[in-house]
């Protein structure tokens, strides 16, 4: 049994997340955990809130709301939304808490007794009409890479570029939108990333569990080389700044960078957990302390890469303290919506609270999952969704389990009949379903979730394909050993067809397992598909039909959807 540590990016305070940000770390994240855990492994899932920096700020002032008062009606949100959509963390934190306050200054104070620290004086944006400078997002103005005239201050949400607020052109205040600004010096920190572009690269370059894009977006930016960065922020909201413990001098209207204090979030939220369950955080963080033989494996989308590849093994490998760090990263691109991206800020596409308000949390999971967007984009159309659920869904997995419990229930009084042995059929199925078994547990270890959603549909279409072969209700009146044996290997293959859906569809798959009365403990990932198939369930077990597992969705539905939510027909 291995230990694995799982963590997803831990989304913004700043409102409810769309599918986009939910497709590309939290649900398959959620999906590995789930995975893990039925092959027997202990896992330990982590998320949080972010909960610093000018989102959170800037989110709050829009909501006329104290910042503090909206994390914390916005994590409940959060939270809650995370629980129906079934993501099973172990805990879901927040960075504005305790811990992560003590490990962030704890971190900066190391890496200064290290010499990685440097106070510099920088040119920073200020507004005089606000009578504050503008970090980050305050500002906004016109990107100087691609001209898009909404850029915001820290990034251009159109290429994505990370930018200097200074850069901008024709800026302007986000707070008040006025243009009266100025350049001023400012004292800030930064962390050294110069000097320590060597023990990165090759941290970088002994990684093995990484797939093509992390690495790649890694050495990309070692290639272009590595700048010094500043790591703090003049702003009220978030770490503040220490020095041997006691707040640092000329510092006191400054706080710890959203990007430095965020990462530090995975080990915070873990000895949160820890203490509210007596549990031992330093046996999954620290290597002296047990964490050497945990697996960690991170969840992100491909704009949070470079912050995990550099930016935070920087702070930890900086440290010199023995840090786990990240084993295998598994980054996703964008799942776009109508040639345009998801977004928050112009509530673009469909977000977490409205997807539950049309269909039930498995529907999603399941397309966000089997259609991620892994190798490339991804394109969010109703017309695929609709296509894939009622392809997927309905006809091959629905289908199958109703149409043999149906069969079964009315043939022989909804028990598992005796009688009947395997033939050629049962041969068949034994070995297409063993070798669809090994490819998805191999595609799930790999973190490969498309090819993991693929092989498992084949394996529910083998369902319908076995049923066509064996053809139980044939033979039921000329020979009813033969339709014994077809329906309950059909009904076997249906516990197993719930089994092998768990890690992506929880609610529906636990419906099957529990209509066809398989006990909790008895889900787990099967070694031998084989005798699954002859032996899951006893016979003479009573079993029920499950109502309707998937409903269809139906053109006029996705009519009404485009026109709620602006997708085109
Ligand atoms: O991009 C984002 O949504 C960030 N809030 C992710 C932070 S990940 C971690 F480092 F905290
Ligand atoms: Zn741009």
């Amino acid at each position: 049994m291995a230990r694995i540590l799982v963590t997803s990016a831990l989304p913004y305070i700043n409102g409810i997340k769309h599918l986009g940000n939910l497709a590309g770390s939290m649900l398959p994240a959620d999906v590995y955990v789930r995975f893990q855990r039925l092959r027997g492994h202990e896992v330990l899932a982590i998320c949080a809130t972010d909960e610093h920096g000018t989102p959170a700020e800037l989110a709050a002032a829009a909501a006329g709301q104290d910042v503090a008062q909206y994390c914390n009606e916005q994590h409940e949100v959060q939270k809650a939304l995370g629980e129906r959509f079934n993501l099973a963390w172990d805990h879901f934190g927040r960075t504005s808490s305790d811990w992560n306050k003590r490990l962030t200054q704890h971190f900066a104070e190391m890496l200064e007794a290290n010499g990685l620290i440097a106070e510099v004086v920088e040119k920073q944006v200020y507004s005089i009409d606000d009578a504050r400078f503008l970090p980050d997002r305050y500002v906004e103005g016109t990107c100087p890479n691609c001209g898009f005239e909404k850029a915001r201050g820290d990034q251009c949400d159109n290429c994505g570029k990370l930018l200097d607020p200074i850069d901008l052109i024709e800026p302007y205040s986000a707070v008040s939108g006025s243009k009266n600004l100025e350049v001023r010096d400012t004292r800030h920190l930064q962390l050294r990333q110069t000097e320590m572009e060597g023990r990165i690269r090759a941290w970088v370059d002994a990684a093995e569990g990484w797939p093509p894009l992390a690495k790649s977006i890694a050495y990309k930016w070692l290639d272009e080389g590595l700048r010094d960065r500043t790591i703090t922020r003049d702003l009220k909201w978030g770490v503040p700044v220490t020095k041997d413990g006691a707040p640092r001098e000329g510092f006191e209207d400054k706080v710890f960078y959203v990007w430095f204090d965020a990462p530090i979030g995975y080990i915070s939220a873990t000895a949160e957990w820890a203490e509210a369950t007596g549990n031992d955080w330093e046996s999954w963080w620290r290597t002296d302390k047990g964490a050497d033989d945990v697996s960690y494996v991170q969840f992100m989308g491909k704009d949070n890469v470079a912050f995990h590849t550099v930016s935070f093994p920087a702070t930890i490998l900086g440290s010199q303290e023995p840090w786990k760090t990240v084993d295998k990263l598994k980054a996703f691109n964008w799942l776009n919506w109508y040639g345009g991206k998801f977004s928050t800020s112009s509530k673009r596409g469909v977000f977490m609270d409205q997807a539950l308000e049309l269909l039930p949390a498995d529907y999603w999971r399941w397309y966000l999952t089997a259609y991620a967007p892994e190798g490339g984009d991804a394109q969010f159309t109703w017309e695929h969704f609709q296509g894939v659920i009622n392809t997927d869904l309905a006809n091959v997995l629905g289908n199958f389990v109703n149409r043999i419990l149906k069969f079964a229930a009315s043939r022989f009084d909804g028990v598992i009949p005796e009688g009947g042995e395997p033939g050629e059929h049962e041969a068949w199925l034994a070995a297409e379903v063993d070798q669809r078994l090994k490819a998805i547990a191999a595609h799930y270890d790999a973190m490969e979730f498309r090819k993991a959603g693929a092989e498992t549909r084949a394996l529910w279409a083998a369902g319908n394909e076995y049923l066509t072969r064996a053809e139980p209700w044939s033979h039921f009146k000329t020979d009813r050993d033969k339709a014994a044996i077809g329906v309950r290997t059909g009904i076997n293959l249906a516990v197993l067809s719930a089994i092998v859906a768990q890690p992506v569809i929880p609610e529906t798959a636990a419906k099957i397992l529990h209509a066809v009365g398989v006990p909790e403990g008895k889900r787990t990932w099967p070694a031998d598909a084989g005798a699954v198939l002859l032996d899951a369930l006893p016979r003479g077990l009573e079993f029920t039909v499950p109502d309707v597992l998937f409903a269809k969705v139906e053109d006029e539905q996705i009519a009404e959807w485009s026109e709620r939510f602006g997708g085109a027909v």
